[in-house]
C-alpha cells in the first residue's frame, strides 16, 4: 500500500543510507537503472556538480523512456511496488461516483481524470455513474505514463465497451474544462524540493556524483522556494518538503476550470501539522516491492518517490486562482458521507467478490489506522453553489 502511518526520515548529510534488506533487482531491471544514473550523472555534471533534489526527482520518475513512470515494471498491485485505494476495493470508485454525479447534476460536461493508473478507478466510476443513470459526456483521461495509459486502455475496453465511444485520453489540459477534475494519488507524485532550515540559514538539498549519487546542500537563493521556506520558517535544525510543483498544477487546472470543481485525493496535511517541529525529517518516502524506505538513490527508475501532500498549499493555489473551497475532510469522513457503508450493503456477494473481501476492502479505506485519517479529500469549485453530499460533515478549518 502507498501509505505509512508515519513519514520516513530523509537520511542525515553526508552519508548516503543504503536501504536494507531490499530485494535484488534482475538483471534487465539493473541495467535499465544504470542507464538512468547516468542520466542523471551527466546532468549533474552538465550542472557544475549539483542538481536541486526537485531535479532529481523529476529524472528518477519522468526521464523519457528511463523514469519509473515512464517505463519500466508493473508498479501498481500485487507484483508491483505500492496498492493505491481503487485497487483495495471497487467501492472506492462507485463512492467516489456519487460525489461526481452530485456535482455533474449541477455542471453538466465531462469528468476527467488525472493518473488513472490501471483505469480501475475509471471503471468503477463509470458503473456507478451508469447505475445512477448520470453518465459524463465524455470520460477523459490525462495520463503522462504511456505504460499506464496502455493498461487504462486494456481494463476500460474490458469492462466498458459499449462506452468507447464517450472515453478519451487527452496529452495536454483542455482550454476550457465543464465538469468534475478528479485525481487520486497523483498529486504525492510530483517532485517536491528540499529545504534544510540550519542555525546559519536556509539551504536546499540537492545531489552530487562523487562514486554515485550524494546528498550536498546549497545556500538557498533568493526566488519563489526561498519566500516558501522563509514563510513556513521551520526552527532549525529542520528538513522538508515543498512542492512548486502541485500548487502550479491546480493553478492550471483553475485557469481551464470554467464551471465545475476539483475533487483531489492524496495523503498529507493542511500546513500547520506538515510542517509540525516533530516532523523534522520531512515525509519522503520511497517504494520497491511493497517496502517503503528512506533512500531516494536506491536503483533510481526501479521505485517509487513520493511526499504527503500539504493541502493549505493546494487549496491556496486553487483560491488564488478565483476556485472556492468547497470541501476538505478525511478519506474516512468523506467515503461515509457519499455513502459507502450503504453501497456495502448493497453488494451482492458473488464467487470472486465475498463479503468478507469486501468488507476488509472497506475497513482498509476507512481504518484511522490506515488510510482513513491520513488520506484526505479536497474539493475546489467555480460557479458551484451549496453543500456537497461528501463534505457534509467535515472541518475545512484545519487547512487555511
Ligand atoms: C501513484 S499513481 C496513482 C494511480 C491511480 N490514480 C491510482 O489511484 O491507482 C500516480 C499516477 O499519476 C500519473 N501522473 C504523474 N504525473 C502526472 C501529471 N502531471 N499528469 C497526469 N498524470 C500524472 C502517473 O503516471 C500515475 O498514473
Amino acid at each position: 500500500m502507498r501509505i505509512v502511518a508515519q513519514p520516513s526520515h530523509v537520511p542525515a548529510l553526508p552519508t548516503t543510507l543504503r536501504a536494507p534488506d531490499l530485494p535484488e533487482p534482475c538483471d534487465d531491471a539493473r541495467r535499465h537503472s544504470d542507464r538512468l544514473n547516468e542520466t542523471i550523472r551527466r546532468e549533474i555534471d552538465s550542472a557544475d556538480g549539483w542538481i536541486g533534489f526537485a531535479r532529481f526527482m523529476e529524472l528518477a520518475l519522468y526521464a523519457p523512456g528511463l523514469g519509473y513512470y515512464v517505463a519500466g515494471t508493473a508498479k501498481l498491485g500485487g507484483d508491483g511496488d505500492f496498492v493505491t485505494a481503487p485497487e483495495i476495493s471497487p467501492l472506492f470508485g462507485r463512492t467516489l461516483a456519487g460525489q461526481i454525479a452530485e456535482l455533474l447534476e449541477r455542471t453538466g460536461g465531462d469528468v476527467l481524470e488525472l493518473g488513472a493508473g490501471s483505469g480501475t478507478m475509471a471503471a468503477d466510476a463509470l458503473d456507478e455513474l451508469q447505475n445512477v443513470n448520470r453518465l459524463p459526456r465524455r470520460y477523459l483521461i490525462l495520463e503522462t505514463s504511456p505504460q499506464f495509459m496502455e493498461r487504462q486502455q486494456r481494463t476500460l475496453q474490458e469492462r466498458h465497451p459499449a462506452l468507447k465511444d464517450r472515453i478519451d485520453w487527452i496529452s495536454a489540459l483542455p482550454e476550457n474544462f465543464e465538469g468534475v477534475v478528479i485525481a487520486n494519488e497523483v498529486l504525492d507524485a510530483l517532485p517536491v524540493h528540499l529545504v534544510a532550515w540550519r542555525h546559519d540559514g536556509l539551504y536546499e538539498r540537492g545531489v552530487c556524483w562523487k562514486n554515485g549519487l550524494v546528498w550536498s546542500e546549497r545556500p538557498l537563493r533568493p526566488g519563489t522556494l526561498r519566500s516558501a521556506a522563509e514563510a513556513i520558517g521551520a526552527e532549525a535544525d529542520y528538513v522538508s518538503e515543498i512542492s512548486l510543483v502541485a500548487p502550479a498544477l491546480v493553478r492550471s487546472l483553475s485557469a481551464a476550470l470554467r464551471n465545475g470543481a476539483l475533487l483531489l485525493i492524496d495523503y498529507g496535511f493542511g500546513r500547520r501539522e506538515y510542517y509540525h517541529p516533530q516532523r523534522s525529517q520531512g515525509t519522503l518516502m520511497c517504494h520497491y516491492r511493497h517496502r517503503a524506505h528512506d533512500d531516494p538513490f536506491f536503483l533510481p527508475g526501479l521505485q517509487d518517490l513520493t511526499a504527503h501532500v500539504d493541502f493549505t498549499a493546494v487549496a491556496e493555489a486553487g483560491i488564488d486562482a478565483g476556485l472556492k473551497l468547497l470541501g476538505y475532510t478525511t478519506q474516512a469522513q468523506f467515503l461515509i458521507n457519499s455513502g459507502i457503508t450503504q453501497l456495502l450493503e448493497q453488494q451482492p456477494a458473488d464467487a470472486t467478490t465475498s463479503r468478507f473481501a469486501l468488507t476488509a476492502g472497506v475497513q482498509k479505506l476507512l481504518s484511522p489506522a490506515e488510510m482513513g485519517e491520513l488520506f484526505k479529500v479536497i474539493a475546489l469549485g467555480r460557479s458551484i453553489d451549496g453543500p456537497l453530499i461528501g463534505f457534509a460533515s467535515g472541518d475545512k478549518s484545519r487547512l487555511l
